[in-house]
């Protein structure tokens, strides 16, 4: 029941951590129960949230065969995590074939419970990520015009093609799109960038949300104060952005998943 959406996008900063935090914690705020999912060994999604580091993380649950259950960290005031730590480099120089549902198979045992499961993914496209987008519904892949490369999104749609091909029957992974982020409005880069970005969102099959999310320094402030851009300043352009992408999110979920209902807190 629940749907899993996994930020990829083989490019560092690009904001994928940004936006995986203010889109699992802004569903949290408008009433969805939501478990965060952080598969970078980098551990930044954990660091903002405030992970325990006495808990066991996704690593443990992984290679050390630790029930998911005691893995997820809560909170009151924000969403479920399951952090990631820097051991995850060692699961991720795994390549066995087998090794690419471990994922998949751990949430499944979850899933029923949440309506969203968002999975932060590290850069490169590689056991990490294909794990987290075989264990994924969708598929949101955040583009700044700095890192931004038609390239990349080619090459990100082949591997979707191949997991949907060669990937579990439960899940129909897509792309539900391209969020521009760090933008930059009326620099030349930003506007001939979104325009391509566009052009290739056809060309893949896919769209880009109408709101992009601008450059903005309270984003980077908020994540300096280990907490998200709603709570940080409200009014920021950033949480503005933020707010109108996750309204666009819900509206193509429940567009997509007619029997979609929202949970009564
Ligand atoms: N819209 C934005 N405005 C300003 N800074 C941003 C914005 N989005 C992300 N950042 C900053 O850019 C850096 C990289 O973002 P991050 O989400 O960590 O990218 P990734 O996970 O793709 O590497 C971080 O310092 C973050 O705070
Ligand atoms: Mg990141």
């Amino acid at each position: 029941m629940g749907k899993t959406i996994s930020i990829v996008n083989e490019k560092g900063g690009c904001a994928k951590t940004t936006t995986a935090y203010s889109l699992a914690q802004g569903l949290f705020m408008v009433g969805y129960k939501v478990l965060g999912v952080d598969m970078d060994s980098q551990g930044n999604f954990s660091t903002t949230w405030g992970s325990d580091p006495d808990c066991i993380g996704i690593y443990d649950v992984l290679a050390k065969n630790e029930p998911v259950r005691d893995a997820i960290q809560v909170k009151p005031d924000r969403f479920d995590l399951i952090s990631g730590d820097k051991l995850l480099r060692d699961f991720a120089a795994r390549t066995s074939y087998d090794t690419n549902f471990m994922l998949h198979d751990v949430l499944a045992e979850v899933e029923d419970e949440y309506y969203f499961i968002i999975i932060d993914t590290p850069p490169t496209v590689a056991t990490l990520t294909t794990n987290a987008m075989m264990a994924s519904d969708y598929i949101i892949v955040p583009a700044s015009p700095e890192s931004y490369s038609v390239d990349g999104l080619v090459q990100l749609n082949e591997s979707i093609r191949a997991i949907q091909m060669h990937g579990v029957a439960d899940k129909h992974l897509k792309i539900l799109g391209i969020l521009l982020t760090r933008y930059r409005k009326g620099t030349r880069l930003a506007n001939d960038m979104a325009g391509i970005i566009k052009a290739v969102a056809i060309q893949i099959g896919t769209r880009t949300f109408d709101r992009m999310i601008r450059e903005n320094m309270a984003i980077k402030e908020a994540q300096a104060a280990k907490t998200s851009i709603f709570e940080y300043n409200i009014r920021s352009n950033g949480a503005l952005d933020y707010r109108c992408f996750i309204n666009e999110f819900l509206d193509l979920i429940k567009e997509d998943n007619p029997e979609f209902t929202k949970l009564e807190k």
